[in-house]
């Protein structure tokens, strides 16, 4: 299976939001090998995007969401509410969150672990700044990242989540790592859990196959290019060529 996660950000409103929602239901329109489409609107679409997507193949994803079930937390919204809402998975831990909103690994693993708790899968995000990878310290950096916010967790919860690895340097600068330096790493994160891991920063529709391609490379997270309809559509389509590719691959192997 491979995984494309949309991630809206504070990018498009609620209008824009269901338009892209029912442009992913027209790209996998037809498709007989269907990847996963997980669309992460902000909290305010999250109700309108819920109505376009029902019983499709597309599930519906927050960007983030506070550990506490409910209480005085001004401006925060809970895993309880989301699941509520009807959101099945959740994003926790961004590098924006981490960078802008102070996140810490601790405060991911606290997330998570609420996230499990309400039955929504964590896409817990991990990945080094261009100093830390400069420094040669990538892989001490998203291991220290994971195996925090992994802490916690029951081994049954590791098998109920995703990790994405996002080189912060590669986020929305369109200078992405390169599938092999993305498959390196995922190499590294494989040894933590037996999970899904994602690949994301800077992908758009003319590099999204040579990610998915590999077979280390579970799906993709997408920002910028996933608020685009046309781009959007590709990189879903080309997941699910993907997966045809693999299955004609494994199909060749048996003969
Ligand atoms: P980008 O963002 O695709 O715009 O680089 C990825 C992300 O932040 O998840």
């Amino acid at each position: 299976m491979k995984t494309i996660v949309a991630n809206w950000k504070m990018y498009i409103g609620i209008r824009e939001s269901v338009a892209l929602a029912r442009g992913a239901l027209l790209a996998l329109r037809g498709r007989t090998v269907i990847p996963e489409v997980i669309v992460c609107p902000s909290f305010t679409a999250l109700t309108e995007v819920r109505k376009t997507v029902a019983r499709s193949h597309v599930a519906l994803g927050a960007q983030d969401l506070f550990w506490e079930d409910a209480g005085a937390f001004t401006g925060e919204e809970s895993a309880r509410t989301l699941a509520e809402a009807g959101v099945t998975h959740v994003i926790v831990g961004h590098s924006e969150r981490r960078r802008l909103f102070g996140e810490t690994d601790e405060a991911v693993g606290k997330k998570a672990a609420s996230a499990l708790a309400h039955n929504l899968i964590p896409i817990i995000c991990v990945g080094e700044t261009a100093e830390e990878r400069a420094a040669g310290r990538t892989e001490e950096v998203v291991t220290r990242q994971l195996s925090t916010a992994l802490k916690g967790l029951t081994l049954r919860d590791k098998d109920r989540l995703y990790v994405a690895y996002e080189p912060v340097w590669a986020i929305g600068t369109g200078t992405p790592a390169t599938p092999a330096d993305a498959v390196a790493v995922h190499t590294v994160l494989r040894r933590l859990l037996k999970a899904p891991i994602l690949y994301g920063g800077s992908v758009d529709s003319a590099n999204a196959y040579g990610f998915l391609r590999e077979p280390e490379i579970d799906g993709l997270l997408v920002g910028g290019a996933s608020v685009k309809l046309q781009q959007f559509s590709d990189i879903v389509r080309a997941a699910g060529e993907a997966m045809e590719g693999a299955a004609v691959g494994s199909k060749k192997s048996d003969d």
